[in-house]
């Protein structure tokens, strides 16, 4: 369907046309679909104009981005307007909304992470898509499979659940919380190959923030010719992402996180050349526009079409600034984090702590107590990570915070 039969059929639509504004249409993957300038710098009067686009109660402090992001005003409306389409016109809206969802949501997907559209499967988020690569392994029973002690329940379950019902043996590799270097990562998960290994499946940004070398242990992966699964649930929004660069065979991803889509929106990706080995209960629903890895029937189509309003958003303001914003916010952070006393930053270097989230713990304050207490004392709200042994706050600052609201946090704090 081209970029113009699209559109007409669109407008066509009657009331549809009018209640799908261009804001919420978009016009091309990979090109502007929103009026914003791009922020000039990192600081917070430059990104002032996004902060506005966000409709947060007055006064809050949202610092928990990564457990659920926040969509702005526009992709808000391009829900509402979505779901009003089909209640007016239930077959026009449909169709129309499929056609968004076919000529601009998955290529959009597709060309922000370098990979081809039929690679790309929408789930409702990133559980649903890493159920889908990690029952879809080809592998017999006593074939081995190495994951992290760091994985999300999410994408550990699904390889229970492979033990328990195919006899595949599951190994947790042990990794240090923080990370000490991208090499000690990948040797800990070398070491641990044998010759009954068929894949690695790991996080590529943890729920603590600490970011793995994906593309090391990839390469790793396959010279011992091994299958890669990544989560990228934390990971994708915060920085430019290269899906075929970074060589996993498999990668799911939420985007109602850092890409700022609506709540119940993911993806899962899975390499043409993996195709064969990474199969699918929904295989046999394959078409040309679906590749069928992902559960098919029909779905959210409003909030599935309002993620191309999201990813215009995120296209306008470039993600290699939205990574540099959420930088100087986690970095200004941490500066402050310094000066508190009995403060332990738990997020690890630089190259291996992702852009946005930081874990630390305080003497004497219990991490469980804290959220409560911090919503409740300055409305901020915050996470608590309890893993790997810690007792740690997780502060997940996004492009919308600021640095008064990092200044609220360090007071309370101190
Ligand atoms: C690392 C990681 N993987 C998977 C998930 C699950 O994501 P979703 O809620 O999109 O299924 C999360 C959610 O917080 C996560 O942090």
């Amino acid at each position: 369907m081209t970029q113009e039969f699209s559109r007409r059929s669109l407008l066509g639509a009657g009331a549809l046309g009018a209640l799908l504004p261009e804001l919420a249409i978009g016009r091309a993957p990979g090109i502007s679909s929103t009026q914003i300038e791009a922020p000039v710098d990192e600081t917070d009067a430059a990104w002032a104009p996004v902060r506005a686009l966000f409709m947060l109660k007055p006064g809050m402090a949202y610092m928990n981005n990564a457990s659920l992001g926040m969509p702005p005003r526009l992709v808000v409306e391009a829900v509402a307007a979505g779901y009003e389409a089909i209640s007016r016109e239930p077959l026009h809206g449909k169709h129309d909304l499929q056609e968004i969802i076919a000529t601009r949501t998955i290529p959009g997907l597709a060309a922000m992470f370098g990979v081809e559209p039929d690679e790309i499967a929408l789930t409702r988020n990133a559980t649903e898509a890493l159920h889908v690569q990690a029952t879809g392994l080809a592998l017999r029973p006593g074939d081995e499979v190495l994951i992290s002690t760091q994985e999300h329940p999410a994408g550990r379950a699904p390889w229970i659940y492979r033990q328990a019902a195919d006899g595949v043996v599951v190994r947790e590799v042990f990794i240090p919380s923080p990370l000490e270097t991208a090499g000690d990562v990948v040797a800990r998960f070398e070491a641990e190959i044998t010759e009954r290994t068929r894949a690695i499946s790991f996080c590529h940004v943890t729920r603590g923030g600490h970011m793995y070398p994906v593309r090391a242990l990839c390469a790793m992966a396959k010279r011992h010719g091994l299958g890669t699964l990544v989560d990228g649930a934390q990971a994708v929004g915060q920085m430019p992402i290269d899906l075929r660069e970074l060589g996993c065979d498999a990668y799911s991803a939420s985007l109602h996180k850092w890409i700022l889509a609506p709540s119940g929106t993911g993806f899962l990706y899975v390499a043409r050349e993996a195709r064969d080995r990474i199969l699918s209960v929904f295989q046999p629903a394959a078409t040309a526009g679906n590749p069928g890895i992902a559960p098919g029937g029909t779905a959210d189509f409003p909030v599935r079409a309002a993620t191309a309003t999201a990813l215009g958003l995120v296209n306008d303001l470039g993600l290699h600034r939205i990574e540099h914003r959420c930088r100087f916010l986690s970095d200004y952070l941490k500066a402050g984090l310094g000066d508190l006393r009995g403060v332990t930053l738990l997020s690890g270097p630089r190259d291996l702590s992702c852009p946005g989230s930081t874990i630390f713990e305080q003497e004497g304050r219990d991490a469980m107590a804290a959220v409560p207490w911090m919503e409740e004392v300055g409305q901020i709200h915050l996470d608590e990570h309890q893993r790997d042994g810690h007792n740690a706050i997780r502060v997940s600052t996004h492009i919308y915070n600021t640095t008064d609201e990092i200044d609220r946090l360090l007071a309370a704090l101190s």
